[in-house]
């Protein structure tokens, strides 16, 4: 079942996704050589409660941390800790706040010092696969024109599609229906509707696709060590397209 939004409900989400997008303007500077993830996940905690909104990740299924932080070739849910960053790293910040109990959902990939021209370009064109995704967003528009765009961004400059997580409704519940993924895949199809509320968030890859559950049982790596980014927002479908909840 696909949930429609209130515009009370959707007010809510963009109130918890203004939260959420000044956290990762604030996070450009504090994310440097040798600040810990930790100290990333203590000062985004603060960040968010004292705006009034609510980290959802902690404690979700058990993860023990308020954001997820992902570095290099870890791709999503990264546990933060003692890991220190240094020159040449990227990592992921991925989170969601709510608001009166409205989710929004997103992540940013940010780099630490100067990185390698490749490691630019998958960053750049992964940011680019987003918003090409959100672009085909409209009310009446099928949700597979969403998947087949992320997916023409990484074939065009031959990065690899992480196939094991998806984008997703979002709502009262930080997921939902439907699975947005990010190749294109028939197996729904859904049509977009005025209301719904859904993220969107290709993750790319430096190298092969294929990606590995590490010990500690949440963070997922690329198996073969490369890099991997990850954007992500929160939209709502409107008639005339899309609002991004997760952005100004
Ligand atoms: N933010 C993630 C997503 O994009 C999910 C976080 S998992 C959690 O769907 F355990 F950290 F909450
Ligand atoms: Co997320
Ligand atoms: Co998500």
């Amino acid at each position: 079942m696909i949930s429609i939004k209130t515009d009370e409900e959707i007010a809510d989400m963009k109130r918890a996704g203004k939260i959420a997008f000044d956290l990762l303007n604030y996070l450009e500077n504090v994310i440097k050589e040798g600040i810990t993830t930790k100290e990333i996940d203590t000062l985004s905690e603060k960040f968010v409660i004292n705006r009034g909104g609510k980290m959802e990740c902690k404690g979700y299924e058990g993860f023990p941390a308020s954001v997820c932080t992902s570095v290099n070739e870890e791709v999503v849910h990264g546990i933060p800790g003692k890991k220190k960053l240094r020159k040449g790293d990227i990592i992921t910040v991925d989170l969601v706040v709510s608001f009166n109990g409205m989710m929004a959902d997103t992540a940013r990939t940010y780099k630490v010092g100067n990185v390698s021209s490749e490691v630019d370009d998958l960053l750049t064109y992964t940011k680019e696969a987003l918003y090409a995704g959100i672009s085909k967003v409209k009310a009446g528009v099928k949700l597979n024109e969403i998947s087949k765009a992320i997916e023409a961004v990484a074939k065009e400059h031959g990065l690899g599609i992480v196939r094991e997580l998806t984008g997703h409704g979002i709502g009262k519940e930080m997921h939902e229906d439907p699975c947005v993924y990010n190749y294109s895949n028939n197996e729904s199809e859904l049509i977009l509707e005025e209301g719904m509320t859904i993220a969107i968030e290709p993750m790319f890859t430096l190298g092969k696709r294929n990606v590995w559950l590490m010990e500690d049982d949440w963070t997922i790596c690329t198996q073969d060590g490369k890099q991997s980014a990850h954007y992500e927002h929160t939209v709502v479908v409107t008639k005339e397209g899309y609002e991004i909840l997760t952005g100004e």
